[in-house]
């Protein structure tokens, strides 16, 4: 899991530094200490590996590994001292390179290994700088995506969140992608303000979703010293979105139904999510059983449709009866449609013969008429 960066701009300096030391005519008996490695990333727990060694003829002394510098450094490793998290990784007495376990936040900065000479008394160092510095940065944690506590309506102004934490050093850059595409967002909110062993991020983006968003996913993006590729966070938009039916009743046959004639009427909640629904009729605001199960389908773009059908018989005394379909989304406040049953009393005068004969005769009388009019409109002029 650990990946050492090397090469990083922290190695330079210390390439510099080696060459200038190895260029005075000196043959390859010189006492040099190298610390070859640049940059090293980890992520909490990781046991990352600090290398120095010496060539040549080391004076006698000690070889201790500090963090920081000047007055406050903090002495990490030597020999003859405990170090729970440290340990030697080579125990030859040319390699002080240490290993650092169950690594924390707080172990991130830079590391020096410096040569000591026995002196009268106490250890000195041996020429400033003989080590170089190196420095551990932390990773910071996976980000994460949160969204609004409950479901928005399209149109609704809604906010997310991403977050990561537990980085060294400070600088970090958090971009943020809808179906990837950039966002403009804000600059990122990185805590604490003072210096600190580790930072956390927090970055928010305002958004207004629209109905079309079931299927887009949005992506928090962390760019850091500490990563070689950046690190992603998704959240899909489908969590924070709540798109409302819109309903249709229909009856077939449609218009005027001549008594005795069965008719079904149709309700279609259509393109909402998420999927939970439910369709229920109601005749003259009577909620009333006779409506077949509905039948949900998911539509191509990920929303839901689902349709209901009522079969009832065109009885005169359901004439001018509102067939209501009622539809509870989500655990919304119901939506209704309603469509009115029209019964036609004219199949009564239908079967009279009476009726069927004042038609006829009816159009005889207007066939008649209009051959009149041709007639006459072909008459020849007469002189
Ligand atoms: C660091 O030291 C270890 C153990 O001595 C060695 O295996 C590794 O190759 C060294 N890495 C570098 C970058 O010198
Ligand atoms: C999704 O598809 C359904 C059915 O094809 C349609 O009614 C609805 O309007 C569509 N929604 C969007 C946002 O395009
Ligand atoms: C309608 O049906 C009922 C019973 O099914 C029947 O008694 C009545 O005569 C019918 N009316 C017409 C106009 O067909
Ligand atoms: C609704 O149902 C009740 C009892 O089931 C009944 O008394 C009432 O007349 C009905 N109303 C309509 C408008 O059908």
């Amino acid at each position: 899991m650990a990946t050492l960066t090397t090469g990083s701009g922290l190695s330079l300096p210390c390439l510099v530094l080696l060459l200038l030391l190895g260029i005075p005519g000196v043959g390859a008996q010189e006492f040099q200490l190298l610390q070859p490695q640049g940059a090293v990333s980890v992520s909490a727990g990781e046991t990352p590996t600090l290398n120095c060694s010496q060539t040549g003829n080391p004076p006698a002394g000690p070889v201790k590994w500090f963090k920081g510098s000047g007055p406050t450094r903090l002495l990490v490793y030597e020999d003859k001292g405990s170090f729970p998290r440290v340990t030697r990784a080579d125990d030859r007495n040319t390699d002080f390179t240490i290993r650092i376990s169950d690594t924390r936040p707080e172990d991130a900065g830079t590391y020096r290994c410096v040569k000591f000479k026995k002196g009268l008394g106490a250890s000195l160092p041996v020429g400033p700088g003989l080590g170089c510095s190196q420095a551990v940065a932390a990773r910071p944690s996976a980000p994460s995506v949160s969204g609004p506590p409950s479901r928005a309506e399209p149109g609704t102004p809604v906010t997310f969140t991403c977050t990561s934490g537990g980085f060294s050093p400070r600088d970090i850059t958090v971009t943020w992608l809808k179906n990837g595409a950039p966002l403009p967002v804000p600059q990122p909110r990185v805590l604490p303000e003072h210096e600190s062993v580790s930072y956390s991020v927090s970055s928010t983006v305002g958004l207004s979703l629209s109905a079309g968003d079931v299927r887009s996913q949005l992506t928090c993006q962390i760019e850091h010293s500490a990563l070689a590729a950046p690190l992603l966070g998704t959240y899909d938009l489908s969590h924070a979105l709540r798109v409302p039916p819109r309903l249709r009743v229909g009856s077939d046959p449609a218009g005027c139904i001549t008594r005795n004639e069965s008719v079904t009427f149709t309700c279609r909640a259509e393109g909402f999510y998420p999927q939970g629904a439910s369709l229920t009729w109601l005749e003259n605001g009577n909620e009333t059983d006779l409506g077949k199960p509905s039948r949900l389908t998911e539509n191509p773009n990920g929303t839901f449709t689902l349709q209901s059908s009522l079969e009832v018989r065109a009885t005169e005394q359901r004439s001018q009866s509102a067939f209501t379909c009622r539809a509870v989304h989500d655990s919304q406040p119901p939506v209704s449609a309603s469509a009115m049953l029209r019964v036609s009393l004219t199949p009564t005068l239908f079967s009279s013969p009476a009726l069927w004969i004042g038609l006829l005769l009816e159009k005889m009388l207007t066939g008649a008429f209009l051959l009149f009019l041709f007639l006459r409109g072909h008459r020849p002029v007469l002189p």
